[in-house]
């Protein structure tokens, strides 16, 4: 893929997951229709409709192209050149309640045997109009608003017990302990340790530095795939708690993204 190539990838994920953020902002004031998709898992009306928005506007674009996306849509081709890995809003359970944290998620991937090998991606988060964006060896930057992109770089912080770290808890009942027990340990070891509820977003906070490290036991690909982009271009490590590459698996994964200066032993 050559260097005009990934900016075009940069810039459809950046347009496309901005209109997709008003979109869902518009409809953040409005009576929400609220499903129960599983166990501790819902969906919105407002799910569908930002997916809608942006897999129309990149199939518009690039006809040829797959889509991985966290709703179900039966329309979508799952091969092509490009895979577009899509979460339409990361935090779900907190738009359901407007708590304001929450994003839109967006990557275009290349389709390798293992996985996937982000290429652009765009995490933008409409409550604060900050968007979030990188591409492969390009660097990732942060703008607010219409402002200039400035670059994101990982913290410099280098003692746990200085760090400032963020962690969700999962759906599941065993997942939910084993983070317990991590954050037994953490809760004493760190500085402190926030629960978010948009995993997408707080990694992006690990990558422009403002949390130094993230930890999910039960990650998705549409939780991922963007992320794990920013947090690279930002100079930061994005591995299991073991510190291995993880692997990717739809049923879940789990990920420490951290600024690459900390010693966890989890
Ligand atoms: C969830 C959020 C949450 C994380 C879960 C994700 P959703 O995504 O990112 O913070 O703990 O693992 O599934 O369902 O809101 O898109
Ligand atoms: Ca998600
Ligand atoms: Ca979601």
């Amino acid at each position: 893929m050559n260097l005009d190539e990934l900016k075009e990838l940069r810039q459809v994920a950046c347009e496309t997951a901005v209109s997709a953020g008003k979109l869902a902002h518009e409809m953040w004031s409005q009576p929400r229709q609220i499903e129960q998709k599983g166990f501790r898992d819902l969906v919105t009306d407002a799910d569908f409709a930002v997916q809608h928005c942006i897999t129309d506007a990149i199939r518009t674009k690039f006809p040829d192209h797959g889509f991985l996306t966290e709703e179900e849509d039966s329309q979508l081709p799952e091969t092509g050149p490009i895979i577009w890995i899509i979460d339409p809003i990361d935090g779900t359970t907190n738009y359901s309640r407007n708590v304001p944290e929450f994003c839109v998620s967006i990557a275009a991937c290349a389709r390798q045997a293992d996985g996937y090998q982000p290429l652009a991606a765009a995490i933008y988060d409409p409550m604060r109009q900050e968007l979030f964006s990188a591409a492969k060896g390009q660097g990732a930057t942060l703008q607010t608003g219409d402002t200039p992109p400035r670059p994101t770089a990982v913290s410099s912080v280098n003692s746990t017990e200085n760090a400032v770290l963020a962690l969700d808890w999962s759906s599941s009942a065993d997942t939910r302990t084993s983070i317990l027990e991590l954050v037994g340990e953490l809760m004493h070891s760190s500085f402190t340790v926030r629960a978010i509820g948009t995993a997408a977003l707080a990694m992006a906070w690990v990558a422009a530095g403002r949390v130094d490290a993230y930890i999910n036991l039960r990650l998705r690909p549409w939780d991922v795939a963007a992320a794990l982009l920013l947090v690279q271009e930002s100079g930061g490590t994005f591995t299991t708690p073991a510190g291995e590459p993880i692997m990717w698996d739809v049923a879940g994964m789990s990920c420490l993204v951290s600024n690459g200066r900390l010693q966890f032993n989890l």
